[in-house]
């Protein structure tokens, strides 16, 4: 195998934020731009033939393109085994599963997740170490440090490789194994839930669904697990087919962005059980008929009934939540007398809780719910959760969500994002908060008198590692709590999201709408940071 080197400059902006690389196709498709980033990846990692890394990603634009490209500087470095998904795919949480599978070193993972995919629009790249989760800081750190360093590339001068045949392919030593990206993690959805009671449950017509895939990679994922194995009739799965520009839409499964599924679970025609999930997988969103579940109360319900799942019947050893997720899982682990972390915002930082043993659930406020069966979260595994928890104590969704409210009191919330803000604003709001932070403890606005404010800050109860300016938090007497944080993941200017709760015990007044049951948080939130104020702003570009 010949190999060339290549002359390179760095590129300054290949820091990784809180889910990999993430840019504009364009700034991707720039010379050496994908081969730097990816070489100071493998400039990080020790690199020899007993190396193997797992390959994929959710089908979007540039996806196919990067994988040659990548493949060839894997070989260039010496790894001696990839594996990758039938035409390049692999949803997230089969890749993490994959990883830990096939014991092999690591993963790069194609995607952006959530944000559009197209020619003008995002592309990402992300590497998984060897328990199948995001690299943690650590790494990502020094990915970005080689990425300030690079002065060349090396690269295989090979010809591209044929992704769409099953089996495995041998250039010399350099080994490539082409796999079916679903197989396997159905079979591990097969072991962790109970397959024939959904069947029967789907098959009397006690539970019917509808999933959107969203045209995004959990397409053929949910059409083998959802419809044959499962026997859910043909077309319970809509937007099945993944499409490299995801049909055009956001692929984030939010009521904004999955209109369509919203409509149908709030309309005359409603099935019992609606979901969908994200570009590559990871994320899930809940719907009963008539009624949405937030990600922050399936969580807490999850984790409340866990013990109806065979995988998890023998009980859960603790549960972690990222910081703005909402209270509700606190809620239930004091209940069970079990752990519960607060973590800072990404799935790397659940990592290390999950393999020590510390926890068995865990999940964020932004659609992601996961547990220990592998080391992403997990969008298909939660709405599989959700239908064996249906089919075992034969309760509408509706039902299961009103007696935990009755059971643990409700925590109402909602998440208020400002996108693609100027930077220089955000950053003035950041100050100004800041600044407020010494003298909020105890101070009286309205019904709330603020009991602490202050800047998150986490130590990893597993190895020490402390990560700060993790959001500012202010909490209240009450239990309410509003947060504000930069998103890691924007791609445009700064997003700056709110994030809002405020705790109901009594159950004549659970079933308020969320933002009206906000409204006068909603205000003060305002009043402390002037997002509005400060860019002229009438209303957030997405509510969830
Ligand atoms: C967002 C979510 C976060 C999630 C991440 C990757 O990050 O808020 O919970 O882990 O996407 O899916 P953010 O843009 O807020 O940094
Ligand atoms: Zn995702």
């Amino acid at each position: 195998m010949r190999i060339k080197t290549v002359p390179t400059q760095p590129f300054d902006d290949q820091k990784p934020g809180t889910s990999g690389l993430r840019k504009k196709v364009k700034v991707f498709q720039q010379p050496n731009y994908l081969e730097n980033f990816v070489q100071s990846i493998f400039n990080s990692l020790p690199v020899d033939q007993g190396s193997s890394l797992v390959l994929g990603g959710d089908g979007r634009y540039f996806n196919r393109e990067a994988i040659q490209i990548i493949i060839k500087i894997a070989a260039a470095n010496g790894f001696g085994h990839l594996i990758i998904g039938q035409g390049g795919l692999l949803s997230t949480p089969a890749a993490s599963h994959l990883i830990r599978k096939n014991q092999a070193s690591g993963g790069l993972i194609l995607s952006a997740s959530h944000n559009p995919g197209g020619a003008d629009e995002d592309f990402g790249i992300k590497y998984n170490v060897s328990n199948g989760g995001p690299a943690p800081e650590k790494f990502t750190d020094e990915f970005y440090r080689q990425s300030m360093l690079i002065s060349e590339y090396k690269i295989a001068e090979i010809d591209d490789i044929d992704l769409d045949s099953i089996g495995a392919q041998q250039i010399e030593t350099f080994k490539i194994t082409i796999v079916d990206p679903v197989d396997d993690y159905a079979n591990l959805m097969n072991q962790i839930f109970d397959f024939p009671l959904i069947n029967k449950a789907i098959e009397s017509g006690s539970i019917t669904l509808c999933f959107d895939a969203m045209h995004a990679i959990t397409g053929p994922y949910a059409k083998k697990i959802i419809e044959e194995m499962l026997g859910a009739k043909p077309g319970s799965v809509i937007n099945a087919i993944p499409l490299p520009d995801f049909g055009g839409g956001h692929p984030d499964p939010n009521l904004a962005h999955a209109k369509k599924l919203a409509d149908l679970m709030f309309s005359a025609e409603a099935p019992t059980f609606g979901a969908a999930s994200d570009g590559d997988g990871d994320r899930n969103m809940i719907l009963g008929n008539h009624i949405f579940v937030t990600p922050s109360d399936s969580l807490a319900i999850m984790a409340a009934n866990a013990h109806l799942i065979p995988a998890y019947s023998q009980g859960i050893a603790g549960v972690a939540r990222s910081m703005p997720t909402s209270q509700a899982v606190d809620r239930v682990a004091e209940a069970l007398d079990i752990a519960c972390y607060e973590t800072p915002t990404g799935w790397k930082y659940f990592g290390n809780l999950l393999d020590a043993g510390k926890i068995t659930l865990c999940g964020e406020e932004s659609f992601g719910t996961g547990s220990n069966h592998v080391r992403e979260k997990d969008g298909l595994w939660a709405v599989l959760f959700w239908l064996n928890l249906l089919a075992k104590t034969g309760l509408a969704v509706g039902d299961i969500v009103q007696q935990h409210w009755q059971k643990f009191g409700r925590d109402i919330y909602s998440r208020h994002d400002y996108e693609a803000v100027d930077l220089a604003i955000v950053n003035s709001i950041f100050d100004h908060l800041r600044e407020q932070l010494p003298g909020l403890t105890g101070k009286s606005f309205g019904d709330f008198t603020v009991k602490f404010a202050d800047e998150f800050s986490y130590q990893d109860p597993v190895d020490g590692s402390i990560s700060k300016n993790q959001g500012i938090r202010i909490g209240f007497e009450d239990g309410s709590r509003m947060v504000f944080r930069l998103s890691g993941t924007g791609t445009v200017g700064a997003t700056l999201r709110i994030y809002l709760e405020r705790f109901e015990s009594a159950s004549a007044r659970q079933d308020q709408d969320a933002q009206i049951a906000l409204a006068k948080l909603i205000d003060l939130a305002e009043q402390l940071c002037e997002i509005k104020k400060r860019t002229g702003r009438s209303a957030p570009t997405v509510i969830t």
